[in-house]
């Protein structure tokens, strides 16, 4: 069979060298609605460049919400958007399974995706790794008890059957193949296993049989889309039908890639990518035309940013894939002839609640397009001109890759690649610094090959310009409407075709001179813009060449073949919005609209003599509409806009500006005073009543992990998988002078002990220590002789490890007293009903342990009329903990999206775990040693804008100074807004009584 392909590849290769290259067309054989080949996937017939942006809905548990990014999505020009599910956010135990409550009903968003016009690339797992906790499995996968999970083991294949069946089947109801959008369903993920030896092809059974398990599972029940694969590197060369007949294989092999380093912290990166960031680019058409050269170059995971661990830098990195690294990476993709490519995050979210794997923290902001405040800035705006030009750029969707080299550009300093479409024989020429991290100003003139015959272009202009970290796609012989671009020197930033004609936006970076040539026009006139652009028009054999000089804002040209050129700077780009009329995925050029000006523009309507806008702005803003010509006013938000018409048919008015900024929202918030405050760890005292405790007593455990010491103390064994868990050990005084703990925690792991009622210690933690070990002295608290003394340790659960370090344990490995004698018993506290009593909608991993989590002293609703009043800055003066609580009122305008959070701050070298909850879910967590988060965004849903709020406060003091912790709020953006919430109340449920769990 292996032969078989290689013959067939053999083949292909002798036809690719008569030129005569015919690649086969593949569907899944269960029906041809997803099709591909060599070029690209074919949609219902249509080939389509996959552009994708990936988030996760678990990270922004507010379903009201998700319209609001899934239409910022739409208008970067992403024609499809990816969804990672998370086994353990469903499900809280083995018979537990939640797709109903809030955000757990995850079908919503198929429903937004069809009505904003995004296809769906869905990848459930049943592992998904994305820096969550084990990686997405639940914490009761985690115990051991189901081997080491992700092969063929059958304690492991039934664990994950009722979960992995049950989301296929959700899923199948929105396929492509029966009327939704979801059209890519991936198995696994970076599960590149399937060799012992992909060179030799050696196979790797228990892995093979795990991915066929997945794949009948998908298929049984009632997945008929193609399912993918994403490869974690170039080595693994696995699941790919080009590769081998080697059983496993999905429908289509892709490839992941994070180029700058997937970590905020470039040391993480070291033994991958070398000394990254130096913003080299990698070869991946190689690997693609070794590995799955019948199928569409498939990056499933390609960088949008990075995760912030917890030491990173506060706001995380956007300097190391900010706009000028989008510019050059994205561009250097369709170098690499990709025509698939999904963008890992293009919004990252929040990481609350339990969600964070041990090295981050609780924002998963992850530097992305589209910030954890669903805020846009320059990089959104930089992905918007690449994902815009994409859009019209359907020639793309069939190329081959010509040649690549530094012979296309006068200078060697320039490297070329030209990919030309063998139907249209429309080119494109991508082009970038040989040395990809010059920071060089280059000039040049670049070899085309066009319908009139070879150009050294610019003809007329002296160069064109790449000015250090950028890259530009010149195009050749580009369809616009039913007109040709021959070139352009100027990059494509989008075509609308309005009443027949094409309207062209071509957009440089201000100072740069630009050139392009429009076939079959003889005459051109400047219908806007001064002398200073110098454009000049030269007649010349099959058409008009334009050279220009683009400055800072816009200019309009007209032709007498009704082609309309808009030339734009950079900022003037960024300010442009194309909103279509369709909620086709594939936004045919006749559907949109252009708009120039607003923060944001969501979406358009053609009604009548009227073009119904919907989108964000702030000041007062002038804005400018393309639109067809029979369209004579505009509507912005509901409201009718004063308009003028142009002489080049636009129409053109002013939004008045808001009366909210974001200082005026800041000073009206109400101050954060009148906190109750109550005792956060009363279990320290030896006194403390835990007969509802938990009883530690297994002698064994199926943690592949040995403790040191029993019983076994590991908090997964007892049903305790998320939060801060408790422990409480009893033993009768024998001369002890002391105990010595070890306990596993995770990366950053801390804990303190108490020996009756008395602080002996603790575990400060730190970055790379994942288990703490310290020898207590009891020389400090009073042993009770002939009585029992009782030992109370807190411990921090970080979260539990990804890939095979998903079983390691949480709690204590061991704990032995020094001087003799035994602990007579232990108990363990951990959320409360461990894994049961789960939040009706806030759900399993939103809860730990503490007290006054157990009590549900963070949900809105508990009496604590009867806590003293207090005030954060009252410090904490032992190694202790509090629970503060307070309400407050919030009056939010109307009309309005306000990105707002807190943040918390504490005096320098304070030794402290804070976590901050929000109408009951827990958004910050505050470890000022530990981490440099100290800004925390809240959506609005969980903080209602018009009610009251119930915030609470965790302070537990890890050393003997005590600790204070101050919390202000913090304004980041205010926008007037089309967006509305809508009734979000059934996401705060209140308290209710859980007395059982003291
Ligand atoms: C990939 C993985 C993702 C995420 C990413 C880094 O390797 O597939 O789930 O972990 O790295 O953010």
């Amino acid at each position: 069979m292996r032969l078989h392909t290689l013959m067939s590849l053999l083949s292909l290769r002798a036809l690719e060298a008569f030129g005569q290259q015919q690649w086969p067309l593949h569907d899944n054989g269960f029906n041809k609605v997803v099709q591909w080949d060599h070029y690209s996937y074919i949609i219902k017939g249509q080939r389509l460049f996959v552009w994708s942006g990936e988030m996760h809905y678990w990270r922004i548990p507010v379903p009201e919400l998700w319209i609001d990014v899934l239409q910022k999505v739409k208008a970067a020009g992403f024609n499809t958007v990816s969804f990672y599910s998370h086994w353990g956010y469903h499900s809280a135990s083995e018979d537990a399974l939640d797709f109903e409550s809030g955000s757990h009903d995850f079908t919503k968003l198929f429903d937004i995706a069809k009505e904003v016009g995004l296809y769906v690339l869905f990848r459930p797992g049943p592992y998904v790794n994305a820096e969550t906790s084990a990686g997405g499995f639940p914490g009761w996968v985690t115990t051991g008890g189901y081997g080491t999970l992700r092969n063929n083991d059958s304690r492991y294949t039934d664990a994950w059957t009722p979960f992995f069946s049950t989301i296929s089947q959700i899923v199948s109801e929105y396929q492509i193949t029966t009327g939704g959008h979801v059209f890519l369903y991936q198995l696994e993920n970076e599960y590149g296993n399937q060799w012992r030896n992909p060179i030799a092809r050696t196979p790797n059974y228990p892995a093979i049989d795990y991915m066929e398990r997945l794949q009948s599972s998908a298929r049984e029940n009632g997945i008929d889309v193609p399912l993918i694969h994403n490869n974690p590197n170039f080595n693994t060369k696995s699941w790919s039908k080009d590769y081998s007949n080697e059983g496993g294989n999905v429908d289509n092999y892709a490839l992941d890639h994070y180029p700058s380093c997937w970590s905020c912290d470039l040391s993480e990166c070291t033994g991958t990518n070398g000394n990254v960031p130096d913003f080299t680019t990698y070869d991946y058409f190689s690997n693609f035309q070794q590995v799955a050269p019948t199928q569409p170059s498939f990056l499933a995971e390609f960088q949008g940013g990075s995760y912030n661990p917890w030491p990173g830098p506060e706001g995380g990195c956007t300097n190391t894939t900010g706009p000028n690294w989008v510019n050059v990476f994205y561009r250097h993709n369709i170098g690499q002839k990709v025509t698939s490519m999904n963008v890992y995050m293009i919004f990252g979210g929040t990481n609350w609640g339990g969600l964070p794997f041990p090295l981050v923290g609780t924002s998963y902001d992850y530097s992305a397009p589209i910030t954890e405040s669903r805020t846009i800035g320059d990089k959104f705006q930089e992905t918007k001109l690449f994902g815009q030009f994409l859009r019209v750029a359907r020639d793309l969707t069939k190329v081959d890759r010509i040649r690549n080299s530094t012979n296309y550009a006068s200078t060697s300093d320039i490297f070329t690649t030209e990919l030309r479409n063998p139907d249209t024989n429309g080119a494109f020429y991508v082009t970038a610094h040989t040395f990809s991290p010059s920071t060089a100003l280059t000039t040049f003139k670049l070899k085309v090959s066009t319908s009139v015959g070879n150009l050294t272009i610019p003809q007329y202009n002296s160069s064109i310009v790449l000015n250090g970290r950028e890259s530009k796609i010149l195009v050749t012989d580009f369809k616009i409407g039913n007109e040709k671009l021959i070139y352009s020197t100027a990059e494509v930033l989008t075509v609308s075709v309005q009443g027949k004609h094409p309207l062209v936006f071509l957009w440089l970076p201000a100072g740069e001179s630009g050139e392009f040539f429009l076939g079959v026009a003889r005459h051109g006139k400047i219908a806007k813009g001064d002398a200073i652009f110098g454009v000049t028009f030269h007649q010349v054999s099959g058409g008009i060449v334009v050279s220009y000089t683009q400055i800072e804002g816009s200019a309009v040209l007209e032709f007498d073949n009704h082609v309309r050129v808009v030339l734009l700077d950079r900022n003037a780009a960024y300010h442009t919005w194309m909103p279509s009329t369709s909620t086709d995925p594939y936004t045919p050029d006749d559907s949109t609209v252009v708009v120039q000006g607003p923060y944001l523009v969501r979406s358009a309507k053609v009604e009548g003599n009227s073009v119904k806008l919907t989108g964000d702005w702030s000041g007062k803003t002038r804005f400018e509409v393309f639109v067809p010509s029979s369209v004579r006013s505009v509507i912005f938000n509901g409201k009718k806009a004063n308009v003028e018409k142009t002489s080049y048919g636009s129409l053109v008015g002013t939004l008045t500006g808001s009366p909210h900024t974001i200082n005026t929202i800041q000073s009206k918030l109400p101050t954060l005073v009148n906190w109750k405050v109550k005792d956060g760890l009363p279990e320290r005292s030896p006194d403390y009543n835990d007969s509802r405790w938990i009883v530690a007593d297994h002698n064994s455990t199926q943690n592949p992990t040995v403790p040191a010491t029993y019983p076994v103390l590991y908090a997964s064994d007892y049903g305790f998988h998320t939060g801060n868990i408790l422990w409480r050990g009893r033993f009768k005084s024998s001369n002890q002078t002391g105990v010595k703990l070890s306990i596993i925690g995770g990366t950053s792991v801390g804990w303190g002990a108490y020996l009756n009622g008395a602080f002996i210690g603790s575990w400060l933690g730190s970055n790379t220590v994942t288990m703490g070990t310290l020898e207590l002295s009891f020389a400090n608290a009073t042993l009770k002789s002939n009585s029992t003394n009782v030992l109370f340790i807190i411990q921090d659960h970080m979260g539990k490890d990804q890939t095979s370090g998903a079983t390691n344990a949480r709690g204590i490995y061991n704990a032995t007293l020094i001087g003799g004698g035994l602990f007579s018993s232990w108990k363990v506290a951990g959320k409360a009903g461990a894994e049961t009593n789960i939040d009706p909608v806030r759900g399993n991993i939103n809860e730990g342990g503490l007290h006054a989590e157990r009590l549900g002293w963070h949900l809105p609703g508990f009496d604590d009329s009867s806590w003293e009043s207090g005030s954060l800055e009252k410090n904490l003066t032992s190694a202790s903990a509090n629970f503060y609580r307070t309400v407050v009122s919030l009056d939010i305008p109307t009309g309005v999206d306000l990105s707002l959070g807190f943040t918390l701050s504490s005096p320098p070298g304070s030794k402290l775990r804070a976590q901050l909850y929000v109408n009951g879910y827990m958004f910050a967590k505050y470890i000022p040693h530990i981490g440099n988060q100290v800004f925390f965004p809240v959506f609005p849903g969980i903080l209602d804008y018009h009610g009251n709020n119930t915030i609470g406060l965790s302070v537990w003091a890890q050393s003997a100074a005590g600790a204070s912790v101050s919390v202000g709020w913090k304004v980041v953006e205010v926008v007037e807004s089309s967006f509305k919430l809508g009734d979000t109340s059934y996401l705060r449920p209140g308290w209710k009584d859980r007395s059982q769990y003291y």
